[in-house]
């Protein structure tokens, strides 16, 4: 048992250490002015910051919990550590040697110091290994990933050689116990003695928040035949390593994290290394668990801004069922901070590893920038199970889906989504509102709903026929509109309609009568067969008698002019996509990147004005 520590060294540290850097590692802390900083309490559940440090004294307060003190009874009490392990973890932050009363002599360290320096002295010894003849199999597995031997020293990545005590007698040269290595999971009881718990595995060292090795998660390089054993396994629960709390690459991740008001959530380690690398340094990773509350605490902390939650967490999933499914699960969860959550989804379902390994660094940023907010996921994951081009799909997807816009538990935001409903299944919005107010009023009458689907009568399925059709009046869709009708009508004139964005319509119904369109076989006639579905052939032919809405004549000019909106509109919101995409790439590290995405810009800002000019008449 290590003896007391000397006032004079506790006073030392005190004024040596910057409590707002200690605290800094935790929670994300701003000027309160007064020379005080203020962030959001780490110790109780809170939206608004009223955790007070005070810097120039040395101690922190919460006025919301009343916790308080100094720079020790923070970090012992955020850690979970004893009054020693603290001290002499500060201590080891300054490189500062303690001394202590009791014996001249100097004493074994406390606890955690110990396990700490046992797994820094591990993770050494698997690096090492790591350039063995043995660890050609761990070599590979990582340049097939795409990891060249700098990545892997970033990383720490190492090797557990094929033994089954190599580093058990190691750690023991090096002066560490047997029960402290059983106790930091380095090693386990085997049938005859202690062994090394990794054998034959590559081994990513796995830091807490303040950048100590605390763990371990190692992958089977063998077969299966050859090794029984799970393809990942990691460190067991340990005085140091609690998997709940733990995110993989957090120490790198946080300041980004922080200042970019951003977390992307991956799935493993590799794809942690693979989105660092591909500059999504926000990225960490669950340790072989789901992502769960205490994960939520720690970024949240981090995230905040002055007086709310404000940044974005990102989660890529592979779009199989498993996501869909967790996606799903949040609109029963509380919904804390779902309207901030955001998914990432590969179509192919490539994980971040393997889309930088096939595409380049490039398409991983891409796949991030274009995340959606997960209630759209989650919806359009319920609508994917429909046949929307058929009136009893969409009943179907609609009975299916408001009940879920109902559970949005900000009510500000329904309204939003109720919209964005309307047009993904290509229903009036008057209906959605409706079937949404009814469960507003009387959650019950959820059943009632499916009751239309079930019953065979068929009166539920009226309405959506009739409804398949945009509002022709709807102000937000008429330029769609008429570019259609003229589409239809007036062919000839329509020269620009193969320049068209991709993205020139909107509405549901709209971009399915383009789809119809382009398949025709001659540009100037449209050829409607009793197979086409019939909504299509009522569809076209309203458009084709629809008055063209003009107060002049309908010219080749006219058309023209009528086109260059609507494209002007689509590359309007192009540019909104290219400018929050900017915003995501840094210009000092990605320069050429940044560069080629600003060039974009401006060609598509001539473009617009270009279509402008030709709107309005000038050209
Ligand atoms: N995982 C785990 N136990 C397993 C499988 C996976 O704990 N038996 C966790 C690990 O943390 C791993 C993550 O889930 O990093 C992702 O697993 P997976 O996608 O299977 O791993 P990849 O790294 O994509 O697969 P590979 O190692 O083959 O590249
Ligand atoms: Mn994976």
């Amino acid at each position: 048992m290590a003896g007391r520590i000397r006032d004079t060294d506790l006073s030392y540290l005190r004024e040596r250490l910057r409590i707002d850097e200690v605290i800094g590692d935790y929670v994300q802390l701003k000027n309160a002015g007064g020379g005080q900083r203020k962030g959001l309490c780490p110790f109780h559940d809170e939206k608004s910051p009223s955790f007070h440090v005070t810097p120039s004294k040395g101690y922190f307060h919460c006025f919301g919990c009343q916790v308080g003190g100094d720079v020790i009874a923070f970090l012992m009490k955020i850690e979970h550590l004893t009054f020693t392990e603290t001290v002499e973890r500060l201590a080891d932050r300054i490189g500062y040697q303690l001394s202590y009363e009791d014996s001249g002599k100097s004493a074994p360290a406390g606890q955690r110091s110990r396990l700490i320096s046992a797994n820094a002295a591990a993770a050494k010894f698997y690096q090492e290994q790591l350039n063995s003849h043995q660890a050609d199999q761990a070599r590979e597995f990582l340049s097939q990933r795409g990891f060249d031997r700098v990545a892997a020293e970033s990383f720490g990545v190492g090797f557990a050689p094929d033994e089954w005590d190599h580093l058990f007698k190691k750690l023991i040269g090096e002066g560490f116990s047997e029960q402290e290595l059983l106790l930091v999971g380095l090693v386990k009881e085997g049938q005859r003695g202690v062994i090394d718990r990794f054998r034959n595995r590559l081994i990513w060292p796995i830091r807490d928040v303040g950048g100590d090795v605390v763990g371990f998660g190692a992958r089977k390089l063998a077969s299966d035949e050859q090794d029984q054993g799970p393809k990942y396994l990691n460190t067991p629960e340990t005085p140091l390593y609690k998997k709940s709390q733990i995110l993989y690459g957090l120490d790198r991740a946080k300041k980004e994290i922080a200042k970019a008001r951003q977390a992307v959530i991956v799935e493993g380690y590799t794809d942690v290394m693979a989105a660092h690398l591909a500059g999504i340094t926000t990225a960490v990773a669950t340790c072989g668990t789901a992502f769960g509350d205490d994960h939520i605490r720690i970024l949240r902390r981090l995230l905040m801004d002055d007086d709310a939650f404000r940044g974005e967490v990102i989660f890529t999933f592979d779009g199989d069922a498993a996501g869909q499914k967790a996606a799903l699960k949040a609109f029963e969860s509380d919904q804390k901070f779902v309207a901030q959550t955001f998914v990432a989804i590969e179509n192919r379902g490539m994980d971040p590893c393997e889309l930088r390994q096939k595409e380049g660094d490039a398409a991983l940023r891409d796949l991030i920038a274009k995340r959606v907010p997960l209630f759209e996921f989650a919806i359009k994951s319920t609508l994917a199970n429909y046949d929307l081009n058929r009136a009893e799909g969409r009943v179907l997807a609609l009975n299916e889906t408001i009940p879920l816009i109902a559970k949005i538990r900000d009510a500000s935001l329904r309204p939003e989504y109720a919209r964005l409903l309307a047009g993904w299944i290509g229903v009036e919005m008057e209906q959605i509102k409706s079937a949404l107010s009814q469960i507003e009023k009387n959650p019950r009458s959820r059943a009632a709903l499916s009751k239309n689907v079930d019953s065979e009568s068929g009166e539920g399925l009226e309405e959506p026929k009739r409804n398949w059709r945009p509002d022709p009046q709807e102000p937000k869709l008429m330029l769609e509109r008429e570019v259609l009708k003229a589409r239809v009508q007036f062919p000839a004139l329509c020269r620009d309609w193969r320049n068209l964005e991709e993205e020139a319509f909107t509405h549901p119904a709209y971009i399915r009568l383009r789809a119809f369109i382009d398949q025709q076989p001659d540009f100037e006639s449209i050829t409607l067969s009793e197979a086409d579905p019939a909504e299509l052939q009522s569809f076209i032919a309203e458009l084709s008698v629809e008055p063209i809405r003009t107060d002049g004549e309908i010219s080749d000019r006219y058309i023209a002019s009528i086109f260059a909106r609507l494209r002007e509109l689509a590359i309007g919101r192009n540019i909104a996509e290219i400018k929050s995409k900017l915003q995501r790439v840094n210009p000092v590290e990605n320069e050429a990147e940044y560069g080629a995405i600003f060039s974009d810009l401006l060609k598509l800002e001539k473009q617009r004005r270009t279509l402008r000019d030709l709107a309005v008449g000038e050209i």
